[in-house]
């Protein structure tokens, strides 16, 4: 083994992994309310609630998504032990900036359905477009849709998470996973 290979760190820094799962969380949590909601009559006070607290919790995705990129672009990613075959980490990459791009695409869209309804914007952040319905619906639509494909990208990079770990047995999970053996960062 060279000297670079020992000084290299074996899993995502403490900051890649508390953003990756606290933003898991949180992603989850504007699923699940924006779904509850469906159990409400319309108008009533705790669909309109669940559906603040969603709105909430993504423009929380949203913030937190920048700092993560942030981050992550003064970070080297740990190699995975054995190495897998190329078109898996090409796939792996497809499917990473994939999810960038929905944690990016999906509140952004979700705040232009507020702005060009007119509706108020939590943290009282100002709205993006001018109100305009038609574009509203639109937007709503397209946010709707990427939601929907969420839920199957979020299935594959947990089960792709899974076949590393079981099938092939290498330690792109443990990575991941806060531990004493990384190097603090
Ligand atoms: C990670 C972030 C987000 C995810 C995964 C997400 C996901 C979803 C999904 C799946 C739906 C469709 C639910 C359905 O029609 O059955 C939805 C609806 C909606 N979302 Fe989001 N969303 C996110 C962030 C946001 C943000 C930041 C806003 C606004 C600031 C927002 C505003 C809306 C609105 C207005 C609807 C339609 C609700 C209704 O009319 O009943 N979303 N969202
Ligand atoms: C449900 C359980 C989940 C598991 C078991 C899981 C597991 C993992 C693992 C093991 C990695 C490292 C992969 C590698 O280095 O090749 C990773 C990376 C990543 N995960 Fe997840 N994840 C989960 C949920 C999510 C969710 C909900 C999102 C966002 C929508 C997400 C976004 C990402 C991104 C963007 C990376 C790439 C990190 C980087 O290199 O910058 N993950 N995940």
């Amino acid at each position: 083994m060279t000297v670079a290979a020992i000084d290299e760190p074996r899993t995502y820094s403490r900051a890649m992994i508390w953003l990756h799962w606290g933003i898991a969380l949180l992603i989850a949590a504007a699923l699940a309310t924006i779904e509850f909601r469906e159990f409400y009559e319309k108008g009533t006070p705790i669909r309109e609630g669940l559906k603040t607290v969603h709105f909430m919790i993504g423009i929380s995705v949203l913030a937190l998504v920048i700092v993560r990129i942030a981050v992550r672009a003064t970070q080297t990613v740990p190699a995975i032990t054995p190495p897998p075959p190329a078109w898996q980490t090409g796939l792996a990459h497809l499917m990473h900036t994939a999810l960038y791009g929905f944690m990016l695409a999906l509140p952004i869209l979700g705040w232009l359905t507020l702005s060009a309804g007119g509706k108020p914007i939590p943290f009282g952040l100002p709205a993006l477009v001018l109100e305009n319905k038609d574009a509203a619906g639109w937007y709503k639509d397209i946010h709707h849709q990427l939601g929907e494909i969420l839920y199957y990208v979020i299935g594959l990079h947990a089960a792709a998470a899974l076949f590393h770990h079981y099938m092939a047995k290498d330690d792109t999970l443990k990575r991941m996973i806060p531990s004493a053996s990384r190097s603090s960062r």
